[in-house]
């Protein structure tokens, strides 16, 4: 982009570290703070853009920041929510993608709307929710999503997707499958949920279940499941405000049966989920913590002492050092248990 043609949003030479929960050095030669279509339709009409490397971020809580970033990162800031529709089964509410999730969740309870409860204190957007498809305590984005709105980004064009059209799979979605989060190709601008009139608790998740029941909560109300899964996040999830990391930095593995079977054989006391197709899903924080990573820090990146699965940074790491971690941690998981593990945020 010639200094000429730059619409008057656009940054120069921003640093990136700031608007990353992970706190990593990186800084981007463009910057957008987007809080309107209206804004990257005139994004769109700027030629030079084609020819740039894209970004999208939302609030940069599942981002490794690997070094500078030489193109245009294009920050969501689109707000609002609003309830569209009330029937008989349902309230939608549609929501701006620049909305903070755990915001989102609160004010949904507070109206009298359950059923996103279980996912209360996730960091992030609510655009970059369906990316990921995150989950947490037996609940998932693909429970509620009814439809989200999505814009190309080189021609301006919106691009409608339903729940099918989403993809949805394990911390994954059609976004992921395509690579358009890595190319800054579609930018999601509002996200439709739909939260059932019909509302059952979800609380089988074990960690759930004990705290309900240590609080004496047989039948729970919504907000009480939020405010149980608050708890036990505060408990044990550092909050990247006072030691910066990207939640959980690897997917649980799926596994063969087999393997599993022969694992549990040496490790009786291995969690293992079933899955429906008879693979079997291991909890990587087990493995992480049974390699001797958990609490243990390599440079100044860490495993978190409370939950082996978070990568933290002690402060002022770089992208590299990150990087050497998670290999030292995979190495010695595969191993030590035969099982790869492979990083959940993105790297930039
Ligand atoms: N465990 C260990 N050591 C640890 C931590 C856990 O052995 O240090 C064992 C636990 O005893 C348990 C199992 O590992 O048997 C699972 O642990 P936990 O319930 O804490 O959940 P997780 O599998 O480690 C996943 C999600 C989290 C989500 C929680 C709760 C992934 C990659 N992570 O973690 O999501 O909050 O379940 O539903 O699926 C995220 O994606 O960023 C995230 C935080």
């Amino acid at each position: 982009m010639t200094a000429r043609s730059l619409p008057d949003f656009v940054e120069r030479d921003v640093d990136l570290a700031a608007r990353t929960t992970l706190a990593l050095p990186g800084r981007a030669a463009y910057f957008a703070e987007l809080k309107s279509t209206a804004q990257l339709a005139m994004l769109a009409r700027e030629p030079a853009l084609r020819t740039m490397r894209r970004f999208v971020i939302g609030a940069g809580s599942n981002l490794v920041l690997t070094g500078d970033f030489d193109g245009l990162v294009m920050k969501v800031a689109i707000g609002g929510r609003q309830l569209v529709e009330e029937n008989d089964d349902a309230w939608v509410v549609r929501v701006g993608a620049g909305e903070d999730w755990h915001q989102l969740v609160m004010w949904t309870l507070a109206q009298g709307w359950p059923g996103l409860e279980n996912l209360a204190l996730i960091p992030g957007t609510v655009g970059a929710a369906p990316i990921q498809n995150i989950g947490a305590y037996g609940l998932e984005m693909a429970d509620r999503l009814l439809s989200l709105e999505s814009v190309d980004t080189l021609t301006g064009k919106p691009v409608p997707l339903d729940h099918a059209g989403c993809r949805f799979g394990y911390r994954d979605s059609v976004f992921k499958q395509q690579g358009w989060h890595l190319d800054g190709q579609r930018l999601i601008t509002h996200v439709s949920l739909r939260l059932p009139r019909r509302w059952q608790a979800r609380t089988r998740y074990a960690e759930l279940a004990a705290e309900l029941e240590r609080r004496q909560l047989a039948s729970p109300s919504a907000r009480q499941i939020a405010e149980a899964v608050i708890a036990i996040r505060r408990r044990k999830l550092p909050d990247p405000a006072t030691l910066p990391n990207a939640g959980s930095f690897f997917h649980n593995p799926r596994v063969s049966g087999s393997l599993a079977e022969r694992l549990a054989t040496a490790h009786p006391e291995l969690p293992r989920y079933p899955q429906p197709d008879g693979s079997v899903k291991l909890a990587a924080a087990w493995l992480i913590e049974r390699s001797g990573w958990k609490g243990r820090d390599l440079g100044r990146v860490g495993m978190y002492e409370r939950q082996a699965l978070v990568l933290v940074n002690r402060g002022g790491a770089h992208g590299a050092e990150v990087i050497a971690l998670a290999r030292a941690v995979q190495a010695d998981v595969s191993q030590r248990f035969g099982v790869e593990l492979t990083p959940e945020p993105i790297f930039l």
